[in-house]
């Protein structure tokens, strides 16, 4: 196999057809909703990358020092042959579980984002002569097709963006990894922690407006994609905590009266002045809340490792 194969799950007008399909039923409904995976194109996927360095959002640094210290034993208790990651974007922690796997034949990344897909599978391959990356373009809320390489498998879910799928969303995400898995297979999940109010709305509202930028690019997706005259300049970032969910929401709250038209789909949007259009949710865990989901879908946890701070977590699954 060359070292590096990209293969895209979908053809590339389902995706289109799918944002059609996503915009025209949140912006049609009350209260409007957008769907995060529609960040992530190439500007979006960069603009996350500089969320990630940035002081107040701490859940990058908070899973490293976990895959650091943990790595070893990630590996002993898995001996995974394959890893696959789900929404790996740049794979840049991911190294960490690289060097540990010492048995790894083949790294498989999932994401939506080809640039991401595109250039972290070329790093990899410059970095690691031996190893070999097949790529896959695919959405991991459908139903994924994974290539057929050498088990056992360990399937990672790291960053917390299990968060920031609806809690029946994620009962059906766990369900479908379940059916994925055989014995012997493992689950690696990242889940950030319920903590300090404060604290979680200075991550996803930082001083520099990175996260801003973040949350309005995607009127700009939408207005590339569907020719829509979103003027991100006339929406303002809003991240609140909801202490009822537990889970950080962000919005875009409209500074007028406006009208949006979004020619692809011959729709006419109106918001009105302080409109709120929810963009995200980024739920937060406690650790039984992660066993009950897991265990719901047949998965046990086994493992359970936080950063020295106790603001993130990262648990193991075996399957048996
Ligand atoms: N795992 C990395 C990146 C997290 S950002 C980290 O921990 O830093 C979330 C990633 O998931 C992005 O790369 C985004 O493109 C991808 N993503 C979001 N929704 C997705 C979906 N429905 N299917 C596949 N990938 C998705
Ligand atoms: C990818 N995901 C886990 C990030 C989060 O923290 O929910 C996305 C993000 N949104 C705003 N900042 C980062």
């Amino acid at each position: 196999m060359s070292p590096f194969l990209l293969t895209r799950t979908l053809p590339e007008d389902a995706t289109d057809a799918a944002l059609r399909a996503d915009v025209l039923e949140g912006l049609t409904r009350t209260p409007k909703t957008l769907p995060p995976k529609w960040f992530y194109d190439a500007h979006g996927s960069e603009l996350f990358e500089q969320i990630t360095e940035l002081p107040e959002y701490y859940p990058t640094r908070a899973e490293r020092e976990i895959l650091v210290d943990r790595a070893g034993e990630i590996a002993a208790a898995t001996g995974a042959r394959t890893l696959v990651e789900l929404g790996s974007g740049s794979s840049d922690k991911t190294r960490h579980l690289l060097d540990a796997l010492t048995d790894l034949a083949v790294y498989v990344p999932v994401d939506v984002s080809e640039s991401a897909l595109t250039q972290a599978g070329h790093a990899l391959i410059e970095e690691r002569p031996g190893l070999n990356v097949h790529a896959l373009i695919a959405d991991f809320t459908g139903a994924l097709a994974l290539p057929e390489t050498p088990g056992p498998r360990l399937l990672a879910f790291l960053g917390g963006t299990i968060g920031n799928l609806l809690p029946a969303e994620r009962a059906t995400f766990f369900a479908g990894l379940r059916a994925l898995l055989s014995p012997g297979d493992a689950l690696l999940l990242g889940t950030d922690l319920v903590k300090d109010e404060q604290v979680l709305v200075r991550a996803y509202d930082d001083a520099a407006g990175v996260t801003a930028a973040f949350n309005k690019n995607v009127l700009t997706v939408v207005d590339r994609e569907l020719g829509a005259d979103f003027d991100a300049g006339a929406f303002d970032h809003v991240a609140l905590w909801d202490s009822a969910n537990e889970w950080i929401e962000m919005r875009l709250r409209s500074r007028t009266d406006q009208t949006v038209k979004i020619p692809a789909l011959d729709l006419a949007v109106d918001f009105a002045a302080g409109e709120e259009l929810r963009t995200e949710i980024s739920a937060k865990f406690r650790k039984e809340g992660v066993r009950t989901e897991l265990s719901t879908a047949g998965l046990e946890l086994a493992h359970w490792w936080t950063d020295r701070e106790g603001r993130f977590a990262l648990s193991l699954s075996v399957v048996r």
